[in-house]
């Protein structure tokens, strides 16, 4: 297409030009292939095969525009009269200018368009979000043998990549409430830090197993475009004296790295619930670099979102309590709870079932036993050559869940 090659070259030119521009200002499309051609670099450069990549690449057609030079030897292309070409563009990519910040950074102001910068720049998303950005930045990371060991202990996921969607985790009003808030801090970061309030964005979830919270972590990870470093305390632990607090340490240097994005450690008893073993000094460290690492961190100077979840909150000493602004409960889910994750597993397979029984049969259930019904029902109806469920599969898988929790607890 033409007219996305004219936007491609005006993209780069005016990025060139203007150092007030960003890459956060290249729209995503173009910036996953400016990537994959190397990075984000001034001078942009635009080759033949970067038109390619994005806009199809029709060599006779392009230089039938006047204001367009592809070199023969080293395959660049080049406008050769930036105001010819962005006239064209102002007549032509009226759209494509609306949609790309750079652009619209310099048509703002161009004849009487009427273009905003602000409202292109609402169009897009930041270059955090994107999978290829953050592929760059770990590979850069895994080159240096110090943050290579770093990378190891923990597992980084690109918003891009993430499949849990804020809607399809079924929360309590004050649920919602608590994560509100922090999107909202998020977006407003700049002002928290004018105003003082850097103490902001540090979250602890509490709750048994399955009721979402890693999920709903994940969930806002893609919701907020931040990447996602996650690390399970447990798998960071070692039985060497000292080490635990040196991993401790590279997992918060790690996400600062990784900046902005959120940090989610789990299991985050682990390091207090070792405390009543023998290596009582190696441990007593361990929990004070988590302390000392946690104060040093926050959302409004660093850009990490902290968010740890444990099953048992119980263990954990007032010292790490205090240390979060928000506790959100992931309790077992009420009533009104399980009939959604019902209505939501069940809204794509067809079949006959009364969700309100379900819900009275399944007091004290998990969100993911209510999830497990659903799928041993299904299985067990294929298994019999139907894809349609009825309530008879439904309440028979309800009794085997109910003897799967009974197996679990008598143990
Ligand atoms: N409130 C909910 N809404 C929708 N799905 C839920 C809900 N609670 C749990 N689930 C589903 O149950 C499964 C397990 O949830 P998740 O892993 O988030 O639990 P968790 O609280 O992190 O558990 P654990 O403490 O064991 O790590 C997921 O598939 C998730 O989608
Ligand atoms: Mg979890």
């Amino acid at each position: 297409m033409l007219v996305k090659a004219v936007e491609l070259l005006l993209t780069a030119e005016i990025f060139n030009k203007y150092d007030a521009l960003s890459e956060d200002d290249i729209p995503k499309e173009i910036r996953k292939i400016l990537y994959s051609n190397g990075g984000i670099k001034r001078p942009l450069v635009i080759k033949e095969s970067t038109v390619r990549n994005y806009a199809g690449y029709n060599e006779k057609e392009l230089k039938k525009l006047p204001f367009v030079d592809v070199n023969a030897f080293n395959k660049q292309i080049k406008l050769t009269s930036f105001e010819i070409a962005a006239r064209w563009m102002a007549k032509n990519g009226i759209e494509f200018i609306k949609r790309n910040p750079v652009l619209a950074y310099y048509f703002e102001n161009y004849d009487s368009l009427n273009i905003s910068y602000e409202d292109a720049r609402k169009h897009i998303q930041p270059k955090h979000s994107d999978a290829e950005w953050l592929k760059g930045v770990i590979e850069e990371l895994s080159r240096d043998e110090a943050t290579a060991e770093m990378l190891s202990l923990v597992r980084i996921f690109s918003p891009e990549e993430i499949d849990d969607d804020v809607s399809d985790v079924v929360l309590e009003d004050y649920q919602v409430k608590e994560i509100r808030k922090i999107e909202i801090a998020m977006e407003e970061r700049e002002w928290l830090r004018n105003v003082g309030l850097k103490e902001i964005g540090k979250l602890l979830f509490i709750g048994p197993p399955g009721t979402g919270k890693t999920t709903t972590a994940r969930s806002l990870s893609k919701k907020l475009f931040l990447p996602l470093v996650e690390v399970k305390l447990s798998m960071i632990t070692s039985q060497f004296l000292g080490e635990t607090s040196k991993n401790i340490e590279k997992v918060f240097e790690i996400a600062k790295r990784l900046s902005p994005c959120i940090l989610f450690i789990d299991e985050f008893d682990y390091v207090a619930k070792t405390r009543t073993s023998d290596e009582h000094a190696a441990v007593k460290r361990a929990v004070n670099t988590l302390l000392k690492s946690i104060d040093e961190i926050n959302l409004v100077e660093d850009g990490v979102l902290l968010i740890a979840a444990t099953n048992h909150p119980s263990l954990l000493d007032a010292a790490v309590w205090r240390r979060f602004d928000k506790i959100v409960e992931f309790p077992e889910p009420s009533e009104s709870v399980r009939k959604r994750i019902f209505e939501i597993s069940l809204s794509k397979i067809p079949g006959d079932y009364d969700i309100g029984r379900l819900v009275r049969e399944t007091d004290g259930f998990t969100g993911s036993e209510v999830k497990l019904i659903v799928r041993e029902a299904v299985l067990s109806a294929l298994l019999e050559g139907r894809k349609n469920l009825t309530m008879d599969d439904l309440l028979k898988a309800v009794e085997d869940v109910k003897e799967r929790l009974k197996l679990k607890n008598s143990y």
